[in-house]
């Protein structure tokens, strides 16, 4: 099945590892040119390789942090000054820490806006104009089944990806006549490096022991963990011209694990 991505741009955050990784490598290699972002700027290069190295296509690097309102701007502009053009904006990246809500401050709570909201709203506003300019585009953006199904501890990020589940929804009412569609992704338990640095015992203490894997697998319908490369495929079904009439929705994928009837 060919996606029909030749020919398109794409921005993707959170490119240098992980599901962002997996997303920027799949839209490369159905024919899109991709601007990778992460803050890390030598990781970044070598992903940048490897997906141009997969896919002889084209690929970007743009070093940012995207809690930054400047360098949300920089990526918007960077991208489209490069490739002339602007079809997809995938937002991606890390998530705020992990903790009891009661014991946030404010700073931590402004940190976890600016990461997990703002990021979006910045993101998207600067590439709404390129978008309208290019006939239609994709707006997709990554957060987790928990803003559908909560999780103690993890309440930073449920809260401020509720928001952007809310702005999603709001955006794709406002921007349907100009075909730009905007859609939320809520994975599940995806094997990344991520999930050692959440469930496991912190810095520098043993990895996930196997029980701790064991009990996480048994909450999976599916039996097992999900690859970013299947986050990667329903993004850029979503960011293809076969997603066209699907817009403001939420998907979780998950294995079955999310226990909702939606
Ligand atoms: N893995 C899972 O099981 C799972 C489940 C549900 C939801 N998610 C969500 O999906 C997203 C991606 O997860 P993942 O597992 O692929 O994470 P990951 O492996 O930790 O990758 C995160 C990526 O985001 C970049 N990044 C982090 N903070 C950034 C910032 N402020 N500005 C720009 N780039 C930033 C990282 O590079 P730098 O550090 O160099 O910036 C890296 O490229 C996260 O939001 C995560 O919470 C993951």
């Amino acid at each position: 099945m060919d996606l029909g991505l030749r020919g398109k741009v794409a921005i993707v955050g959170g490119a240098s590892q992980g599901i962002g990784f997996a997303i920027a490598r799949l839209l490369a290699a159905e024919g899109a040119d991709v601007a990778m972002v992460a803050r890390r700027a030598e990781p970044l290069a070598q992903a940048v390789s490897r997906v141009v190295e997969q896919n002889g296509g084209r690929a970007l690097a743009v070093a940012a942090d995207i809690r930054s309102a400047a360098d949300c701007e920089r990526i918007v502009a960077t991208a489209h000054a490069h490739f002339r053009r602007l079809d997809i904006l995938v937002n991606n990246d890390g998530a705020p820490p992990l903790g009891l809500l009661a014991e946030f401050d404010d700073a931590a709570w402004q940190r976890a806006i600016e990461q997990n909201l703002m990021s979006v709203v910045r993101l998207s506003r600067h590439a709404l104009p390129h978008l309208r300019a290019a006939g239609g585009g994709r707006i997709v953006n990554i957060t987790a089944l928990s803003v559908l199904q909560p999780i103690a501890k993890f309440g930073l990020s449920v809260a401020t990806w509720a928001g952007v589940v809310g702005y999603a929804k709001t955006l794709s009412l406002e921007v349907a006549a100009d075909r730009i569609t905007v859609n939320t992704v809520c994975p599940g338990r995806i094997a990344t490096g991520r999930l050692e640095k959440v469930f496991g015992s912190g810095a520098g203490a043993p990895a996930l022991d196997e029980n701790a894997l064991a009990d996480m697998t048994a909450s999976i319908p599916l039996g097992r963990f999900g690859t970013p490369d299947e986050i990667a495929g329903l993004v850029a079904f979503l960011a293809s011209p076969w997603g066209a009439y699907i817009t403001g929705a939420t998907f979780h994928i998950d294995g079955g694990r999310g226990a909702s009837l939606t």
